[in-house]
């Protein structure tokens, strides 16, 4: 059911002078540059077809990228974890809020990636800018992969550090930059969220062994990649210092964990503010999500069905647009401008394809693009049908 909210006449004028000029300028500027952006309350978004305004559409705009979000045998962990151990968790960890289900779950994600200490949060943007405000000081030197995601970047640039952007993947670029008398810090992501394309990670750890903490945010590898889904780092064989995974993309939950080493950990756990002064996740949350670890190890075929959908749509472009897609469930069709990337995926939704145009300031200027998603609960019909519609949408404009 849709819910039409309505704001009384009251609030929309109580707001004091200066922050209503500031709040109306903004929102003129940005309507300006054809950039805003709209919240869609959709039912059943999380499954790989759903119904709005009584029409069909084919959903391909989803990180649930397994379709665990939406398993019966998840949805039953969570019930089953609300019978055991009721709703919220009541309070911070460090208070009373860290639950036997919550020590589980940490355990589990260090058995299976490797690491000594899993920390969790209520979100990978609290996760990112929880590890980088907390162990970055004044004079270190803090290096990011330009397309970063923005919670890394705004931390990064918040943080007591100096902080510089490396060139896309390049590591000789990054090998430039690296100092000799600071601590330096090297952040990349393992899948890019809006490219889709793996960071060169045995290279990069090659190339700042010795001379740099390497942290990898795998917020859209982890469960895809590597041998049980251990995710960008475990495929290519390295063990960055820090390594953020998130639980709201392949796990089809929300949440995130921060794995390091024991010490770290313990630090993290004093001083990582978020980690301290917030809510702890439900333990029902926990609970489920250790359900989630079993299924994305056990469940080999979800990442064989991917990988399937994946060639069945590259099979279906046309060999021009092909050669840019990735290897990954995330396929990124740059168009460039913002006004025609809306007017691609307007096409698209006529034809009952929901696809996201992701535009400005999310991705660089100029880079406006569809940022197409498969996931395991697709049909190999649902992406021929997707890829033959992208077709016809580009043959009749003859843009593509
Ligand atoms: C690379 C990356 N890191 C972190 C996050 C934030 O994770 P969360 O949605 O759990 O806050 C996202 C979200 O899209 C992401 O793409």
């Amino acid at each position: 059911m849709n819910v039409l909210l309505r704001v009384p006449e009251k609030m929309t004028c109580s707001m004091k002078p200066a922050f209503k000029h500031r709040i109306t300028t903004a929102l003129a500027e940005r309507a300006a540059q054809g950039l805003t952006r709209a919240l869609t309350p959709l039912a059943r978004q999380n499954e790989a077809q759903f119904v709005h305004q009584g029409r069909t559409y084919l959903n391909f705009s989803s990180n649930d990228y397994l379709g665990l979000a939406t398993d019966p045998a998840l949805i039953a962990a969570w019930q089953e974890g609300l019978s055991r151990y009721g709703c919220g968790s009541g309070a911070s960890p460090l208070v009373t809020g860290f639950h036997q289900s919550h020590q589980t779950l940490e355990a589990m994600l260090c058995e299976w990636l490797g690491y000594e200490r899993a920390i969790l949060f209520n979100s990978g943007f609290s996760a990112n800018q929880a590890v980088l405000f907390t162990l970055l000081q004044r004079g270190d030197l803090l290096l990011q992969d330009r397309l970063n995601h923005a919670s890394l970047m705004e931390a990064g640039s918040l943080s007591a550090a100096t902080m510089k952007r490396f060139r896309h993947n390049d590591v000789n670029h990054l090998s430039t930059l690296l100092s000799t008398d600071q601590t330096n810090v090297v952040v990349t992501e393992g899948v890019f969220s809006m490219d889709g394309d793996c960071a060169p990670l045995a290279e990069l750890s090659a190339c700042v062994q010795h001379r740099a903490v390497l942290m990898v945010d795998d917020a859209h590898g982890i469960g895809v990649l590597g041998r049980d889904g251990a995710g960008s780092c475990a495929a290519a064989e390295i063990h960055p210092d820090l390594l953020v995974v998130t639980f709201g993309k392949a796990f089809g939950l929300s949440g995130a964990a921060v794995l390091c080493d024991r010490d770290t950990g313990d630090y993290l756990t004093q001083f990582a503010r978020h980690h301290v002064y917030s809510t702890a996740i439900p333990p029902a949350q926990a609970y489920a999500l250790s359900r989630a670890i079993e299924m994305i190890q056990r469940d080999q075929w979800r990442r064989d069905k991917l990988r399937q959908l994946q060639e069945i749509y590259h099979t279906h472009l046309p060999r021009h647009v092909t050669a840019s897609l990735s290897q990954t469930p995330i396929q990124p069709l740059i168009i460039g401008s913002s006004e025609r990337a809306v007017q691609f995926a307007t096409a698209l939704r006529e034809q009952g394809i929901w696809v996201s145009a992701i535009r400005p300031p999310t991705v660089p200027e100029g880079t406006a693009r569809l940022r197409i998603t498969l996931t395991a609960g697709h049909s190999e019909a649902q992406v021929r049908q997707l890829a033959m519609t992208m077709q016809q949408i580009m043959e009749a404009s003859g843009e593509y």
